[in-house]
Parts: structure tokens; C-alpha cells; sequence
């Protein structure tokens, strides 16, 4: 029998420390031994007997606790450092996160933290504005950096009374982030991933361009989950303001025509393409080569770009895979399969843009993965809890390619 995965769950002070009992629950489910360790300022929220009751085991709440007739030999908290297969923060407070970014360790939890060698999972969980401080992006980037994984905060009604992001992430995705933290599936391995993200800018003038709202999140979720399930991925990016997953082969463009001739120069190496990025579907056909003046009304003429996706479905290697996505507003499938059809893709996945807090410029997607036969709902959740339930359906749609050469 396989052995079980050692989750060492640190609960920081938040109003969401109560969601962790659930968590607790969800990973027992799934088959994890769970320790809890709790910060002092979590134990005013919820009492450490909540989660001893369901663990079953002691809980970790001080360095210099001495009591329990505990064996003096063992600092526990090198011994549970060492247990951990994957230390898992939720919630994660903004003080908590800046401790961690500047290796601070004057309690439990910091402590564990420098002490493990097993990965960080870390899920945020705050007011908005403390979520959105320079203070904590800062930190929250320093621990991405430092190659942690970071589970998004969820948007919606928050305890302190406003709306915005900084909720708890779905138990779901926070568990399924850290299993597979603790057990990286290695599915993807020998497969090369390229991946298109981001929104491309055609150019009006040497300051001007046309563009579009996408972020980029979508596209560099998928990289960093493809690249953990040991693939080899080359990432093909628009202009975004994020930082590409560390390994990843990156290649910047501006343009739907960069974005084109990169595609289809490095499409030989590729034996899945997803297609992630918004790129323009026209661009202006006479750009000015000086910055155009406000001397009366201006009438731009567009023409149509590269098909992009048509593009790789006829230039790929026999067995390469092609996921296209569709931004609709709202859940039309029949109009996603028939663009599925017209431009020769394997699978296609339908992101509803229409509904506020998620696809464009949101951490959060609903998408649907269609075949030409099947149709998997991915359900709604962060764009990286999305990113890996596509993944999980490259290997089938792998093994319905190959049944029907
Ligand atoms: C009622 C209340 C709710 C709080 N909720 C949060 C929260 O959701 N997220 C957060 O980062 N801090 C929150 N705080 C502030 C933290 O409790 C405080 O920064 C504390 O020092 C965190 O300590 P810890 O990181 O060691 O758990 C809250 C404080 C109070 C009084």
C-alpha cells in the first residue's frame, strides 16, 4: 500500500482559521495523516482541541511548550519539520507571509518553516486592502520566487464587511495543490508543452496600440502546472506583469504576427500546444511611424490577423496535440464545437467571459473542456486549480489521438 502523505497544516489568526477543521477533514479523506500547528493568534479564533479531536494527535501551538510529559530529547519542531511531506499554511496571515518572506522564527510555524526541507504550500487569506498592501504583494512574490506555491485568494463578500479578493481558496484547490506538492504526479513527463498566454498589442503609432484585457493568468497557471507535472515547457508570452515560472523556456513577443512566427518556430519541439493567449483578431493595416495628433476625428482600417490555432493544426507533427480556447459570453458549446471543428484542434476549452469576478483580469476562470465527443465540466475556481483539471485531461485526450491514427 502506497504510504500515506504527512500534511503538517499551520493555522494562522484569521477569521478563516475555522475553514482549516474542514480542511483537516478533507485531506483525511483523501487518505493524509494531518498535524496541526497554530499560531497564538489563531488560537483566538478556534481552540486547539478542535483540531486535536480530529487529528488525533497533539497539537503544536508553542516553542517552549513543555508539557504533555514530552520527551526532552526531541524539539518537536525539527521532528515535525522532518515528518512534513508538505507544510501547508491556511489560512495564511499577512503577518504570517511577511515572517516567512524574512525568515523571522519566533514561533512554532516560522520555525517549521526554515526547518523543512518538504514544499510550502501557502493559502492568503485577508482584507482586501491588506491583501492588495505593497507590503504583502511584495512578500507574497519574494515566497513565489522562492518556488512555494501559492493557492489565489478567492473574490466575493469578505468577513470584514467588503467585497473583493482575499477570501480562503476553495478547500478543493487547496487540497489538491498540496498533494500534489507532496506526491508531484509526473503524468506530463517527456511531453513538451508549448503554451500561448497573454493579450497581444497591435500598434496605432509608435505609443499607441489596440489591445485587450486579458492578464496573462490563465497561460502562466497552466505553464507552472505542466512544468510541475514534469513537463518541458516553452511559454510564449504577450505582455503581462507576471514573472514566468522559474524553469520554462520564455520567449516575449508584442504582436498576433510575433506571437505567430514564434508559435510556428519553435511548433517542431511541441507535442502538446495550448492555446491560452487572447491575441488580436485584427490589426491596424497602416501604422503611423510618428505619434498621430488630435487634429480632428480618426478613422483606423483593421484587417484580420493569423489564425493562429489553423496555423499549428496544419503545421504540426503527426500526434501533436492542439487545446484552443474559446472566451464566449456565457456557455454556448454548440458555437465552441463548431470552432473547434473549423480550425482542426483537438480539444477546446470554453471560458465564459461574461459574468463579473471571472476569465479576463480575475484570478478566477468556469470553463468547460470540450472534444469533439465528450464534455467535461471544469466547474468554477482559480485559474490555477483550472489550469491543472485541464491537464488531467491531456493523457485521455493523448490516448483517444493515438486509438484514432
Ligand atoms: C477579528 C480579527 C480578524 C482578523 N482576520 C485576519 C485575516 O483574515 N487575515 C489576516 O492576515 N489577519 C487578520 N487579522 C490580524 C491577525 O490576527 C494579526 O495580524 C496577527 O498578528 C496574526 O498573527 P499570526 O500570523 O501569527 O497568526 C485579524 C485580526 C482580528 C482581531
Amino acid at each position: 500500500m502506497p504510504k500515506s502523505s504527512h500534511v503538517l497544516l499551520g493555522v494562522c489568526g484569521g477569521i478563516a482559521a475555522y475553514k482549516s477543521a474542514e480542511l483537516v477533514r478533507e485531506f483525511q479523506r483523501r487518505g493524509a495523516e494531518v498535524r496541526v500547528i497554530m499560531t497564538r493568534a489563531a488560537q483566538e479564533f478556534v481552540r486547539p482541541l478542535t483540531f486535536a479531536s480530529l487529528t488525533g494527535h497533539k497539537v503544536f501551538t508553542s516553542l517552549w511548550d513543555t508539557s504533555g510529559g514530552h520527551d526532552a530529547a526531541v524539539i518537536e519542531h525539527i521532528a515535525e519539520a522532518q515528518w512534513a511531506d508538505v507544510l501547508v499554511i491556511a489560512p495564511a496571515t499577512a503577518h504570517t507571509i511577511a515572517k516567512l518572506a524574512h525568515g523571522l522564527a519566533d514561533d512554532f510555524l516560522s520555525a517549521a518553516y526554515l526547518a523543512t526541507t518538504a514544499p510550502l504550500v501557502l493559502a492568503p487569506a485577508m482584507n482586501v486592502n491588506m491583501l492588495n498592501h505593497a507590503a504583502t504583494r511584495a512578500n507574497l512574490l519574494v515566497l513565489e520566487q522562492r518556488g512555494h506555491r501559492i493557492v489565489s485568494p478567492g473574490s466575493g463578500y469578505l468577513a470584514c464587511g467588503m467585497t473583493g479578493d482575499g477570501r480562503l481558496a476553495d478547500t478543493e484547490a487547496i487540497v489538491r495543490a498540496s498533494l500534489e506538492q507532496a506526491n508531484p504526479p509526473s503524468d506530463l513527463a517527456g511531453e513538451t508543452v508549448l503554451i500561448t498566454a497573454g493579450g497581444t498589442r497591435e500598434p496605432i503609432d509608435p505609443v499607441r496600440f489596440l489591445g485587450n484585457r486579458s492578464s496573462g493568468r490563465m497561460g502562466y497557471a497552466l505553464a507552472a502546472a505542466a512544468e510541475r507535472r514534469g513537463a518541458r515547457v516553452i511559454l510564449i508570452s504577450a505582455t503581462t506583469a507576471l514573472t514566468p515560472p522559474a524553469r520554462c523556456e520564455f520567449l516575449p513577443v508584442e504582436t498576433a504576427e510575433d506571437m505567430h512566427a514564434a508559435v510556428l518556430y519553435r511548433l517542431p519541439e511541441a507535442t502538446v500546444v495550448i492555446k491560452a493567449a487572447a491575441v488580436a483578431d485584427f490589426r491596424v493595416r497602416q501604422v503611423a511611424s510618428t505619434k498621430l495628433h488630435r487634429d480632428g476625428p480618426l478613422t483606423l482600417e483593421l484587417e484580420p490577423t493569423e489564425d493562429i490555432v489553423r496555423s499549428v493544426a496544419e503545421h504540426r507533427r503527426s500526434g501533436t496535440l492542439v487545446i484552443a480556447f474559446a472566451a464566449e459570453m456565457g456557455m454556448d458549446t454548440a458555437r465552441a464545437r463548431e470552432k473547434l471543428r473549423g480550425k482542426g484542434a483537438d480539444a477546446i476549452v470554453l471560458n465564459d467571459i461574461s459574468r463579473e469576478g471571472i476569465g479576463f483580469d480575475s484570478d478566477r476562470n468556469a470553463a468547460v473542456f470540450l472534444t469533439d465527443e465528450a464534455e467535461v465540466h471544469l466547474g468554477e475556481s482559480s485559474k490555477e486549480e483550472i489550469a491543472s483539471r485541464i491537464l488531467d485531461q491531456v493523457p485521455a485526450l493523448r490516448t483517444h489521438h493515438l486509438l484514432a491514427q
